[in-house]
Protein backbone atom coordinates (compact mmCIF):
# COMPACT_ATOMS: atom_id res chain seq x y z
CA UNK A 1 0.00 0.00 0.00
CA UNK A 2 1.16 3.35 -0.98
CA UNK A 3 1.03 6.75 1.32
CA UNK A 4 1.31 9.67 -0.94
CA UNK A 5 2.32 12.17 1.23
CA UNK A 6 1.45 15.23 -0.86
CA UNK A 7 -0.92 16.09 -3.87
CA UNK A 8 -3.10 19.04 -4.55
CA UNK A 9 -6.30 17.03 -5.93
CA UNK A 10 -8.36 20.64 -5.62
CA UNK A 11 -6.36 22.13 -8.64
CA UNK A 12 -8.62 22.72 -11.57
CA UNK A 13 -6.97 20.30 -13.65
CA UNK A 14 -8.49 17.30 -12.20
CA UNK A 15 -12.20 18.69 -12.26
CA UNK A 16 -13.06 16.90 -15.13
CA UNK A 17 -12.54 13.53 -13.13
CA UNK A 18 -11.95 14.33 -10.16
CA UNK A 19 -14.29 11.76 -8.03
CA UNK A 20 -13.93 8.89 -10.73
CA UNK A 21 -9.81 9.02 -9.84
CA UNK A 22 -10.20 9.55 -6.60
CA UNK A 23 -12.62 6.52 -6.50
CA UNK A 24 -10.27 4.28 -8.32
CA UNK A 25 -7.50 4.92 -5.55
CA UNK A 26 -7.76 2.28 -3.55
CA UNK A 27 -7.81 -0.23 -5.93
CA UNK A 28 -4.51 1.09 -7.64
CA UNK A 29 -3.11 0.72 -4.00
CA UNK A 30 -2.99 3.73 -2.76
CA UNK A 31 -4.34 4.02 0.79
CA UNK A 32 -3.97 7.04 2.24
CA UNK A 33 -3.35 10.90 0.22
CA UNK A 34 -2.39 13.71 2.23
CA UNK A 35 -4.01 16.88 0.40
CA UNK A 36 -1.94 20.05 0.47
CA UNK A 37 -3.09 23.32 0.48
CA UNK A 38 -1.03 26.35 -0.77
CA UNK A 39 -3.20 29.65 -0.24
CA UNK A 40 -6.39 30.41 1.74
CA UNK A 41 -9.00 29.18 -1.48
CA UNK A 42 -7.01 26.01 -2.04
CA UNK A 43 -6.71 24.84 1.65
CA UNK A 44 -10.99 25.60 2.22
CA UNK A 45 -10.87 22.98 -0.57
CA UNK A 46 -8.57 20.78 0.76
CA UNK A 47 -10.31 20.51 3.89
CA UNK A 48 -13.54 19.58 1.67
CA UNK A 49 -11.60 16.78 0.00
CA UNK A 50 -10.63 15.54 3.71
CA UNK A 51 -14.36 15.80 4.98
CA UNK A 52 -15.57 13.68 1.60
CA UNK A 53 -13.06 10.93 1.31
CA UNK A 54 -11.46 8.80 4.23
CA UNK A 55 -8.44 8.29 3.14
CA UNK A 56 -7.52 11.76 2.45
CA UNK A 57 -5.88 13.98 4.80
CA UNK A 58 -5.76 17.73 5.06
CA UNK A 59 -2.46 20.19 5.40
CA UNK A 60 -3.53 23.26 6.04
CA UNK A 61 -0.69 26.31 4.69
CA UNK A 62 -0.16 29.24 2.32
CA UNK A 63 2.76 29.02 0.21
CA UNK A 64 5.21 31.61 0.25
CA UNK A 65 4.73 32.41 -3.45
CA UNK A 66 0.80 32.95 -1.67
CA UNK A 67 1.65 34.87 1.50
CA UNK A 68 1.36 38.17 0.53
CA UNK A 69 -2.30 37.20 0.73
CA UNK A 70 -1.97 36.81 4.68
CA UNK A 71 -2.99 39.63 6.98
CA UNK A 72 -3.59 39.17 10.72
CA UNK A 73 -7.24 38.52 10.23
CA UNK A 74 -6.90 35.56 7.61
CA UNK A 75 -4.11 34.07 9.61
CA UNK A 76 -7.15 33.62 12.30
CA UNK A 77 -8.39 31.55 9.57
CA UNK A 78 -5.68 29.38 9.32
CA UNK A 79 -5.66 28.87 13.24
CA UNK A 80 -9.54 27.80 13.32
CA UNK A 81 -8.99 25.43 10.14
CA UNK A 82 -5.80 23.93 12.14
CA UNK A 83 -7.94 22.38 14.38
CA UNK A 84 -10.01 20.15 11.72
CA UNK A 85 -10.19 16.81 12.71
CA UNK A 86 -8.81 15.80 9.25
CA UNK A 87 -6.20 18.39 9.38
CA UNK A 88 -2.39 16.36 10.24
CA UNK A 89 -0.25 19.61 9.06
CA UNK A 90 0.53 23.09 8.59
CA UNK A 91 1.61 23.22 4.80
CA UNK A 92 2.95 23.62 2.49
CA UNK A 93 4.81 26.98 3.87
CA UNK A 94 8.31 27.94 3.34
CA UNK A 95 10.49 30.10 1.43
CA UNK A 96 10.58 30.38 -3.18
CA UNK A 97 12.74 32.81 -4.37
CA UNK A 98 12.63 31.59 -7.86
CA UNK A 99 10.16 34.70 -8.43
CA UNK A 100 11.00 38.22 -7.32
CA UNK A 101 7.56 38.67 -5.75
CA UNK A 102 6.31 37.97 -2.81
CA UNK A 103 9.71 39.81 -1.42
CA UNK A 104 11.97 37.90 1.09
CA UNK A 105 10.89 39.58 4.14
CA UNK A 106 7.33 38.82 3.42
CA UNK A 107 7.92 35.22 2.59
CA UNK A 108 10.32 34.94 5.94
CA UNK A 109 7.40 36.73 8.17
CA UNK A 110 4.75 34.59 7.15
CA UNK A 111 7.12 31.22 7.21
CA UNK A 112 8.03 31.99 10.48
CA UNK A 113 4.55 32.57 11.96
CA UNK A 114 3.56 29.58 10.63
CA UNK A 115 5.81 27.18 11.46
CA UNK A 116 4.86 28.89 15.22
CA UNK A 117 1.54 27.83 14.25
CA UNK A 118 2.29 24.84 14.00
CA UNK A 119 4.34 24.18 17.29
CA UNK A 120 1.05 25.83 19.05
CA UNK A 121 -1.23 23.28 17.47
CA UNK A 122 1.43 20.09 17.34
CA UNK A 123 1.28 19.44 13.83
CA UNK A 124 4.56 18.90 11.93
CA UNK A 125 5.05 21.12 8.38
CA UNK A 126 5.53 20.40 4.91
CA UNK A 127 8.13 23.24 3.28
CA UNK A 128 8.12 24.25 0.31
CA UNK A 129 11.78 25.99 -0.82
CA UNK A 130 13.12 26.65 -4.19
CA UNK A 131 16.24 28.62 -4.68
CA UNK A 132 16.55 29.26 -0.76
CA UNK A 133 18.45 26.41 0.59
CA UNK A 134 20.78 28.83 2.98
CA UNK A 135 17.45 30.96 4.01
CA UNK A 136 15.54 28.00 4.32
CA UNK A 137 18.07 25.98 6.62
CA UNK A 138 18.64 29.09 8.37
CA UNK A 139 15.10 30.05 8.97
CA UNK A 140 14.63 26.46 10.40
CA UNK A 141 17.60 26.86 12.73
CA UNK A 142 15.78 30.42 13.99
CA UNK A 143 12.23 28.75 14.79
CA UNK A 144 13.93 25.51 16.33
CA UNK A 145 12.00 23.50 13.81
CA UNK A 146 13.96 20.45 15.32
CA UNK A 147 11.44 20.75 17.94
CA UNK A 148 8.57 21.02 15.57
CA UNK A 149 9.03 18.19 12.81
CA UNK A 150 7.86 17.73 9.26
CA UNK A 151 9.18 17.24 5.56
CA UNK A 152 10.68 19.21 3.43
CA UNK A 153 8.81 18.20 0.19
CA UNK A 154 9.98 17.47 -3.16
CA UNK A 155 13.67 18.20 -2.07
CA UNK A 156 15.83 19.71 -4.91
CA UNK A 157 18.93 20.26 -2.57
CA UNK A 158 22.28 18.86 -2.65
CA UNK A 159 23.23 16.09 -0.33
CA UNK A 160 25.10 18.08 1.85
CA UNK A 161 21.68 20.57 2.76
CA UNK A 162 19.79 16.66 3.10
CA UNK A 163 21.88 16.26 6.00
CA UNK A 164 21.24 19.38 7.65
CA UNK A 165 17.74 18.94 7.02
CA UNK A 166 18.05 14.82 8.43
CA UNK A 167 19.84 16.42 11.60
CA UNK A 168 17.06 18.51 12.24
CA UNK A 169 14.55 15.13 12.39
CA UNK A 170 12.95 15.95 9.07
CA UNK A 171 11.68 14.20 6.23
CA UNK A 172 12.88 14.35 2.80
CA UNK A 173 10.07 13.87 0.21
CA UNK A 174 10.68 12.23 -2.98
CA UNK A 175 8.96 12.10 -6.31
CA UNK A 176 8.70 12.14 -9.97
CA UNK A 177 11.69 13.88 -10.21
CA UNK A 178 14.00 10.43 -9.45
CA UNK A 179 12.95 9.02 -12.52
CA UNK A 180 13.98 12.34 -14.78
CA UNK A 181 17.69 11.90 -16.48
CA UNK A 182 18.73 15.16 -14.60
CA UNK A 183 17.31 13.95 -11.34
CA UNK A 184 21.22 12.46 -10.50
CA UNK A 185 21.20 15.06 -7.41
CA UNK A 186 18.06 13.44 -5.74
CA UNK A 187 19.12 9.84 -6.51
CA UNK A 188 22.43 11.28 -4.72
CA UNK A 189 19.88 12.56 -2.19
CA UNK A 190 17.92 9.09 -1.64
CA UNK A 191 21.77 7.73 -1.24
CA UNK A 192 22.64 8.76 1.67
CA UNK A 193 19.05 9.56 3.37
CA UNK A 194 18.56 6.25 5.66
CA UNK A 195 15.02 4.64 4.48
CA UNK A 196 12.71 5.72 7.34
CA UNK A 197 13.29 9.19 6.66
CA UNK A 198 12.39 8.73 3.12
CA UNK A 199 8.41 9.64 1.87
CA UNK A 200 6.62 9.64 -1.26
CA UNK A 201 5.04 11.90 -2.93
CA UNK A 202 3.48 13.17 -6.14
CA UNK A 203 3.14 16.94 -5.87
CA UNK A 204 0.56 16.06 -8.56
CA UNK A 205 -1.01 17.72 -11.35
CA UNK A 206 2.86 18.75 -10.93
CA UNK A 207 5.90 16.81 -11.60
CA UNK A 208 4.65 13.54 -12.98
CA UNK A 209 7.37 10.83 -13.37
CA UNK A 210 8.61 9.00 -16.48
CA UNK A 211 7.33 7.83 -18.30
CA UNK A 212 4.58 10.34 -18.15
CA UNK A 213 7.03 13.04 -17.58
CA UNK A 214 4.97 16.65 -18.78
CA UNK A 215 1.76 14.92 -18.39
CA UNK A 216 -0.89 15.59 -15.41
CA UNK A 217 0.67 13.57 -12.41
CA UNK A 218 -1.57 11.34 -10.01
CA UNK A 219 -0.69 9.05 -7.01
CA UNK A 220 -0.98 6.24 -9.26
CA UNK A 221 1.83 6.60 -10.84
CA UNK A 222 4.16 6.46 -7.50
CA UNK A 223 5.10 2.74 -7.98
CA UNK A 224 7.25 4.66 -10.86
CA UNK A 225 9.01 6.25 -7.91
CA UNK A 226 8.75 3.61 -5.82
CA UNK A 227 10.72 1.27 -7.96
CA UNK A 228 13.43 3.39 -8.64
CA UNK A 229 14.01 3.96 -4.95
CA UNK A 230 14.51 -0.18 -4.31
CA UNK A 231 16.90 0.10 -7.35
CA UNK A 232 18.87 2.79 -5.68
CA UNK A 233 18.58 0.82 -1.90
CA UNK A 234 18.81 -2.60 -2.67
CA UNK A 235 15.38 -3.50 -1.60
CA UNK A 236 12.49 -4.58 -2.58
CA UNK A 237 9.48 -2.34 -3.67
CA UNK A 238 7.25 -4.39 -1.30
CA UNK A 239 10.28 -2.98 1.37
CA UNK A 240 10.27 0.71 0.10
CA UNK A 241 6.00 0.85 -0.08
CA UNK A 242 5.79 -0.96 3.66
CA UNK A 243 8.66 1.47 4.88
CA UNK A 244 7.70 5.02 3.10
CA UNK A 245 3.67 4.41 4.79
CA UNK A 246 5.16 3.96 8.10
CA UNK A 247 7.45 6.83 8.11
CA UNK A 248 4.15 9.20 6.45
CA UNK A 249 1.98 7.42 9.45
CA UNK A 250 4.60 8.17 11.75
CA UNK A 251 5.18 11.85 10.93
CA UNK A 252 1.33 12.60 10.46
CA UNK A 253 0.15 10.66 13.06
CA UNK A 254 -2.43 8.92 11.35
NI1 LIG B 1 2.87 21.13 -3.58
Amino acid sequence: MIFDTHAHYDDERFNEDREQLLASMKDAGIGYIVNVGANLDTTRRTLELAHKYDFVYAAVGVHPSDSAELNEDNFELLREWSDDGRCVAIGEIGLDYHWPEPGKDVQKKWFLRQLDLAREKRLPVIIHSRDAAEDTVNTMKEAHAEEIGGVVHCFSYSAEIAKVCLNMGFYIGVGGVITFKNGRKLREVVDVTPMDRILLETDCPYLAPEPYRGKRNNSTYLPHVVKEIAAIKGISEEEVQRITLDNARRMYGI
